[in-house]
């Protein structure tokens, strides 16, 4: 488990498969996020149920407040590749009314410091839609620098987004 002041990371549960639905179907916390295709309550819970256990080219956790113990999000390490020690970051607060109180920033800091300090990881990288002020500012926050932008490449309500690839290399970690 990784605690910091306010949230800690946990592996996901069976029980979490609801929240994640409820998240996965909320067309604002969705906005600036790849939904991919409508999938069921049922498919969902299978998904949390077989999950394989989380592993160095793949570790999903669940965000935890510290107080209540209430889940709120995810976020994840994935794609990592040995050679490079390169691996992509994703996070979501799903849970709106905890937007805004620094959950995502001490995730987004938790799972970093996890990758660099137990996985040895080289530099962690992202998409942002370049239009999510809010995600973006997180990610500079921590010390994710802008690499360069993916023009059109994020589609949603029949308009082209581009997108920024940002990154972090060991030592970058702010805070
Ligand atoms: C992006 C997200 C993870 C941020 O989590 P959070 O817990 O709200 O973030 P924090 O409270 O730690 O920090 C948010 C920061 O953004 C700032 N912010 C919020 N809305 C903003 C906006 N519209 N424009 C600019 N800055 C904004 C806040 O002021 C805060 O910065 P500050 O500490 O300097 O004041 C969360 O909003 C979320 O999950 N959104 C939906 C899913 C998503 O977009 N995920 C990212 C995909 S790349």
């Amino acid at each position: 488990m990784l605690t910091g002041e306010l949230v800690r990371l946990r592996a996901l549960e069976p029980s979490d498969a609801e929240a994640l639905w409820r998240w996965n179907s909320d067309p604002d916390v969705m906005r600036w996020m790849d939904e991919g295709y409508p999938a069921s309550q049922a498919q969902v819970a299978a998904r949390c149920e077989e999950r394989e256990r989380n592993s160095y080219d793949n570790m999903l956790l669940a965000i935890e407040t510290l107080g209540e113990g209430r889940l709120i999000g995810v976020t994840r390490l994935g794609d990592t590749e040995p050679e490079t020690g390169r691996a992509e970051l994703d996070i979501y607060i799903g849970e709106k009314d905890c937007w805004g109180k620094g959950y995502g920033t001490e995730a987004t800091r938790l799972i970093c410091r996890y990758g660099f300090d137990r996985m040895r990881l080289h530099s962690i990288a992202l998409w942002v839609v370049a239009e999510n002020a809010a995600a973006i500012r997180v990610y500079e926050k921590v010390g994710f620098v802008r690499d360069g932008r993916h023009r059109h490449s994020f589609r949603r309500d029949g308009r082209w987004y581009d997108q920024i690839l940002m990154s972090m290399l060991e030592g970058e970690l702010l805070g």
